[in-house]
């Protein structure tokens, strides 16, 4: 589904030049469930905005399916992702001034499905993660856990095929963290391919396969044990 080649990611400013990735080389197929560990600043989160579009490498191949997204322009890129992405955020990043039920509905944003098919879509995917009950909040009205629940639900509200998640229990407690692992199993189960940054080993060991970061590049690869 995904194959990274030997992807760069630099930063250049005045002073110094930061290589926050190099020789990136990457294959995840259809229906995995990967998991990508190594401690700060080693790169996840830029690998993570490299395959989600939202960044672009400074060098190297993207393939995704046979489309080589570097041929692709700003309005190519923008569907692809509102039709086959779901980003989770460690922060959440719900928007303070909308419902619950409104964050959930910006994740079809860039699709034109019928009024009715949206309100249903929202409602299935609140459903889901089990907050239904809090439609009508704010964000700030909701639990941690709630919030990450509510982020994941506009994650999957499009029914993406290819989920990215950055640290979805970083800012959760263990039986918070539990239940969006459960949600995040149960959608790989259901066919998702899921890509989640942890810092959490027992919730890396959820994943079919683990990578290891240190330094922009990815040191080790190690499938489960089954
Ligand atoms: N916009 C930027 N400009 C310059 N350097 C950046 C920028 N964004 C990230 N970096 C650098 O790239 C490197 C990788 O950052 P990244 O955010 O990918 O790390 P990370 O592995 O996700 O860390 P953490 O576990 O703390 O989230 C770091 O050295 C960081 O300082
Ligand atoms: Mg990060």
């Amino acid at each position: 589904m995904i194959r990274l080649e030997n992807i760069q990611r630099r930063y250049a400013s005045d002073e110094v030049e930061t290589t926050a990735l190099s020789d990136i080389d990457l294959h995840v197929a259809q229906g995995e469930f990967l998991a990508i560990m190594g401690p700060s600043g080693c790169g996840k989160s830029t690998l993570l905005n490299i395959l989600g579009t939202v960044d672009r490498p400074s060098a190297g191949r993207y393939m995704f399916g046979d489309r080589d997204l570097a041929r692709l322009d700003e309005a190519a890129l923008a569907r692809l992702r509102s039709e086959t992405l779901g980003f989770v955020f460690q922060s959440f990043n719900l928007i303070d001034e909308l419902t619950i039920q409104e964050n959930v509905e910006l994740g079809l944003a860039y699709r034109k499905d019928k009024s009715g098919d949206r309100r249903q879509r929202v409602a299935a995917a609140m459903d889901r993660v089990g907050i239904s009950h809090r439609a009508k909040h704010y964000p700030h009205q909701l639990s941690g856990g709630q919030q990450q629940r509510a982020a994941i639900a506009r994650a999957i509200v499009g029914d993406p095929s290819l989920i990215l998640a950055d640290e979805p229990t970083g800012n959760l407690d263990t039986e918070n963290g539990a239940q969006v692992m459960n949600i995040l199993e149960s959608l790989n189960a259901e066919g998702a391919t899921i890509i989640m940054v942890t810092h959490s080993p027992s919730h890396a060991d959820a994943a079919q396969r683990r990578i290891d970061m240190l330094d922009g590049r990815i040191v080790a690869s190690v499938a489960r044990a089954i």
